[in-house]
């Protein structure tokens, strides 16, 4: 098969990593990337470090307002998908480039494959519950990483195309985790030790863009009972400026402010902190798998699991409920397996290649 896989913002690249290899070993790809992230330490340090293929196609549309971006990215890869006729155009997750190309896809002759298929946070106000919904419902190949995703699809009346793969993230996680271990040298350069600080990222629009929110969490890491080590997303930096916020962080010299990491320095950082506090999807999960206590700022989660087993507690913005969750002492439950065993790339590419022989 032809299969064109549309990338464009940093979890998607990591994403990419085990499904890419998997999927290069019976078929052909062809990767673009829409250029929705640009900076070195959201694009180009991922292909470099995992060895990843360059990308067929940079389509540098940068950053706007949700509607130019995606409208541009629509523009860019309805030319891409024309020229190259895939049997199957790929996508990943919930951003505006999985959107863009989706919609193109949807009014052209490939079949769709959306990987992460069938997560909801139900709330309608984040702009990447648009997305995936929107994605799912124009997908003729879900790739649900839980059974519980795949029953809200069905509850949502999607019935044909649904498979149970589990996360590709969880493939990347055991991919790299013990390279990172040997190789990453983030704990030495810092000065941190293993268990004993607190990781933290901060992105999500529902934060960044309610200055209450960005200040009361902004607090709760200053105050925070461990030194607290800060990879700080552009955006997120640009409002802490603007807003003043930046020195209350940067003075403090319990915290760490530094631009994003590569991912083996990541999941390094991530195996080897006391607890991490995130408003990212993708870290709620590697956390899981990395044994780390999880400290979610957001009031709802699309990854429900890792919440109802208690290895992720959801704190919204909230100053007491941050300063619980910081000083909890509780022990962790057992872990039981919640997104498949590492193996959802090869899944994925197995699937489409029996649809290939049909
Ligand atoms: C996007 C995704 C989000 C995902 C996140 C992963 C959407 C709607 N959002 O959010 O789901 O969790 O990526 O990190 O698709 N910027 C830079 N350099 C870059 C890229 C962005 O400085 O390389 C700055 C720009 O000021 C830009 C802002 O970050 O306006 C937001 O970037 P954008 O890609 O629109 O959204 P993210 O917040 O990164
Ligand atoms: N990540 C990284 N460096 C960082 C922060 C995160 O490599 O400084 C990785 C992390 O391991 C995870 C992914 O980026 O795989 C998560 O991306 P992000 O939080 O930006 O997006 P989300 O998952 O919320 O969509």
């Amino acid at each position: 098969l032809k299969i064109l896989s549309v990338v464009g913002a940093r979890p998607q690249f990591i994403k990419a990593f085990p499904v890419s290899d998997a999927l290069r070993r019976e078929h052909d790809e062809v990767l673009v990337h829409t250029g929705q992230h640009y900076d070195e330490s959201l694009s180009d340090v991922f292909f470099d470090e995992l060895d990843m293929p360059e990308p067929d196609y940079n389509l540098g549309v940068g950053s706007g307002t949700h509607a130019a971006q995606t409208a541009e990215m629509m523009e860019r890869l309805d030319t891409v998908i024309a020229d190259e006729d895939p049997d199957v155009v790929l996508v990943y997750g919930d951003t505006n480039s999985t959107l863009a190309a989706a919609l193109v896809a949807a009014k052209r002759t490939p079949q769709l494959a959306h990987v992460e298929a069938g997560l909801r946070s139900h709330n309608w106000e984040m702009p990447e519950e648009v997305n995936r919904v929107l994605t799912d419902h124009c997908s003729d190949f879900l790739f649900a990483p839980s059974e519980s995703a795949a029953a809200t699809l069905e509850s949502e009346g999607i019935h044909d195309g649904v498979y149970v793969t589990g996360d590709v993230q969880y493939d990347a996680v055991l991919r790299v985790r013990s390279t990172a271990r040997e190789r990453s040298e983030v704990l030495n350069d810092h000065g941190l030790h293993e268990g004993e600080y607190i990781l933290a990222t901060v992105h999500r629009a529902a934060n960044t863009d309610d200055l209450s929110r960005l200040g009361a969490i902004v607090n709760g890491l200053a105050e925070a009972p461990k030194p607290v080590f800060f990879p700080v997303h552009p955006r997120t930096e640009t409002v802490l400026h603007d807003s003043g916020l930046w020195p209350q962080l940067a003075d403090n010299e319990n915290v760490l402010l530094i631009d994003p990491v590569g991912y083996l320095d990541f999941i390094r950082l991530l195996d080897g902190a006391e607890r991490v506090v995130t408003d990212s999807g993708g870290v709620q999960k590697e956390a899981f798998y990395l044994d780390t206590r999880c400290i979610t700022l957001r009031d709802e989660t699309e990854w429900t699991e890792t919440v109802d087993t208690g290895w992720n507690v959801l704190v919204g913005a909230d100053p007491d409920a941050i300063r619980t969750a910081l000083q909890s002492t509780e022990s962790l439950p057992e872990k039981p397996s919640l997104y498949g065993e590492g193996a959802a790339a090869e899944r994925i590419a197995d699937v489409l290649s029996e649809f290939g022989y049909e």
